[in-house]
């Protein structure tokens, strides 16, 4: 039976007889060629926060996980986000269209596109405005008519203060399949958080095991005991909700806890100042989302066994502006994720090391691997062509 076969299988499972995917899955050239095709040629990727592109001019440069294995950076595609002189948000190749150089680096602001190699020029909106010595003195013959041509257009939409692209034109439009999840995250108002860090790390990992990780709610009373565990096991206070096909969420009410919402929130009320709500949008991007912080990474195979992971904490502006030490109590968080991270580095590594030896019997999921199995089932439906 091949690895195929058993997905097709995976993806009738109900609940009560779920279980992790097969072991091929994690450790397949194959699947990752069907996941490039099947899953990232048309996905929808977060590439930041609207915060970061605040102003005309404002850029960031994103690396894409493409549907095309060929394209450099381990099939990941460069894509330029910036925001035009209307306030709007677009996306172009980051690929000059004269000779293929790379046009932008890193993020910043500028108010025309100049390519690093001849100088063509373009607009913000990736129009060609011109290019130099493209006609001989005295002669017209090859004469350059700019209107003819712009960078390579990339499908951008703005959702609940996050920036996400699609490198499919004709990919269904993101928010419609989200509505459900907007209202679940409506109340914190995340396009107000301050963003205070981001950085980008690889690990030996299979990139599935990874967001399975960040949306399973048991592993937390025991891989996390010293850091979100250190005032008490909150697992009783999970409560766990059905995925859809786009989506999945579980949120933690901390039962016994303070609110965590800043006294300046007057928006949140009753158990909201102190839930916490863990989400992934299907298939890359996952977020911890705080009364006083947000954390969300971007997840994104370079392999079967290494992970791409951007990752990105902003903080909520009263809590921002009521920090005596701004600098310090970012510190102090950031410290907290990267010992969360820690925690979770090895066991997941690990996980990925054992999917190379022989198959060992799966066993049953707990009820608090309910989002681990949504993402698993989206993950088997993709690649089984099952809607
Ligand atoms: S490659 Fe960009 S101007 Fe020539
Ligand atoms: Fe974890």
């Amino acid at each position: 039976m091949s690895v195929f076969d058993e997905l097709a299988a995976h993806a009738e499972l109900e609940f009560p007889h779920g279980r992790m995917l097969p072991l091929e899955t994690y450790r397949s050239e194959a699947v990752l060629a069907a996941e490039r095709a099947a899953i990232f040629a048309s996905g929808w990727t977060c590439v930041g926060r609207t915060a970061d592109l605040a102003s005309p001019g404002d850029h960031l440069v994103a690396e894409v996980p493409s549907g095309d294995p060929s394209v450099p950076a381990d099939g990941h595609r460069s894509v330029i986000v910036v925001r035009d002189e209307h306030g709007g948000l677009v996306a172009h190749d980051n690929v000059c269209i004269h000779r293929g150089a790379r046009l932008l680096e890193g993020c910043g602001n500028v108010a025309r596109i100049t390519c690093p190699y001849h100088a063509w020029t373009f607009r913000l909106d990736g129009s060609l405005i011109g290019a130099p010595y493209m006609s001989e003195p005295g002669s017209d013959a090859r004469a350059l008519r700019p209107e003819e041509h712009r960078l390579g257009p990339i499908r951008s939409e703005e959702w609940e203060g996050f920036v996400f692209v699609s490198l499919d034109p004709d990919a269904p439009a993101l928010a419609p399949r989200l509505a459900g999840l907007r209202d679940v995250l409506a109340p914190y108002r995340l396009d107000g958080y301050v963003p205070v860090h981001q950085q980008v790390d690889v690990w030996q990992t299979n990139w599935k095991l990874l967001v399975e990780n960040f949306m399973d709610a048991y592993h937390v009373f025991k891989v996390h005991k010293a850091t979100f565990g250190v005032n008490g096991d909150h697992t009783l206070d999970t409560v766990m909700h059905p995925g859809t096909d786009h989506w999945a969420h579980h949120v933690v009410v901390e039962a016994d806890g303070d609110d965590i919402a800043h006294p300046d929130n007057t928006t949140l009320e009753g158990d909201w100042r102190k839930t916490i709500v863990l989400a992934a949008v299907f298939p890359t991007h996952v977020m911890q989302v705080q009364p006083d912080w947000l954390w969300y990474l971007q997840i994104s195979p370079l392999g079967t066994d290494r992970v791409r992971i951007r990752w990105d904490v902003s903080v909520a502006p009263e809590v921002l502006a009521g920090a005596g030490d701004r600098d310090a109590y970012v510190a102090d968080l950031l410290a907290l994720l990267h010992a969360v991270n820690a925690e979770d580095q090895p066991v997941i590594e690990a996980v990925r090391r054992n999917a190379d030896g022989p198959q060992f019997a799966r066993g049953p999921l707990s009820y608090l691997e309910r989002n681990v199995f949504d993402f698993d089932r989206f993950v088997a439906r993709a690649l089984t062509s099952r809607p």
